[in-house]
């Protein structure tokens, strides 16, 4: 991709999943990456793996890594983590807002406290992690670039995530918002929004029989990797897409389309 060697890119979120695939992919484009985890250090012991497996142990194109440790749902944990890179890797020239959380239950039984907790994470914390880059963006002038790893719950409603869905519906407005707002400093802010990816926070990942049914709604038939999106969100960061910002890309194999749609029930044919 064009532009992302010697890039220095933070991902939030790192020890797991998507964010533990982008980290590989950026480390492997030449981008030196923080990896943001939460308590135990150890906990990044599979994504060194992974960027092992994807780059060589020996390359030397690859960048370098930086652990950076942060609670995302606490403020001082952002702000600190954020100047340590900065400090540590000269800058920040690409944040990707990828930590995310859910928590089910019928609305009008959640919990304040497992609202708050979500919201904290995926939204309040993704913004303060977008403000404190946006600082050191314009201290730099010299550009930036902010990816929000969204949802496909950015627009289909989610009956018992209210939560989950409310915080990706805000991060839609937060891309466009903040695309807008410093699109004439040269900043672009995009998103991607995946559909069903397998990763641990989903309980079918590891399971055959639900993993069948989720694909039955699929319109490609099957459900997305972690590569696959890490490989968009390097699109986006990079110049391929340099005129690119305030958008949602939707990652989904068709998710969005109404699947239903591919039958002809609405116009009452057979
Ligand atoms: N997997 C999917 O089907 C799917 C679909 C749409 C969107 N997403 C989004 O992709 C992003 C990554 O999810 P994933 O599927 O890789 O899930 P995951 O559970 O594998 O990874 C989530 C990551 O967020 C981190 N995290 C959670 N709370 C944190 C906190 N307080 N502080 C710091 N880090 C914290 C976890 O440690 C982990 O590294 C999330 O924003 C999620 O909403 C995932």
């Amino acid at each position: 991709m064009k532009g992302l060697k010697g890039k220095n890119v933070l991902v939030t979120g790192a020890t797991s999943g998507i964010g533990q695939a982008i980290a590989a992919c950026f480390v492997a484009e030449g981008a030196d990456v923080a990896l943001n985890y939460r308590g135990d250090i150890s906990k990044l012991d599979d994504t060194k793996k992974l960027i092992v497996k994807t780059c060589g142990q020996d390359n030397e194109s690859k960048g370098k890594v930086l652990p950076v440790e942060g609670d995302l749902s606490e403020e001082g944990d952002i702000v600190r983590m954020c100047s340590e890179v900065i400090t540590q890797l000269g800058s920040i020239d690409i944040l990707i807002n990828n930590a995310g959380i859910q928590s089910a239950s019928p609305s009008h039984e959640l919990s304040t406290a497992d609202f708050d907790r979500v919201m904290q994470v995926n939204l309040r914390g993704a913004y303060l992690c977008a403000r404190e880059a946006l600082k050191h963006f314009m201290q730099k002038s010299i550009g930036g670039i902010i990816i929000n790893i969204s949802s496909v719950h950015e627009i289909i409603p989610r009956p018992t995530y209210i939560s989950y869905s409310m915080s990706k519906g805000a991060m839609e407005n937060m891309t466009k918002t903040l695309a807008l707002e410093y699109a004439p400093h040269g900043i672009r802010v995009n998103a991607i929004a995946p559909g069903a990816t397998a990763t641990p926070i989903n309980s079918w990942t590891d399971d055959i029989q639900k993993r069948k049914e989720i694909e039955s709604h699929i319109p490609l038939g099957r459900v997305g990797t972690s590569a696959e999106m890490a490989a968009i969100s390097a699109f986006l960061a990079s110049d391929d897409a340099s005129y690119i910002t305030g958008q949602t890309l939707f990652v989904d194999g068709g998710l969005t389309l109404y699947a239903d749609f591919l039958k002809p029930w609405s116009a009452g044919e057979e």
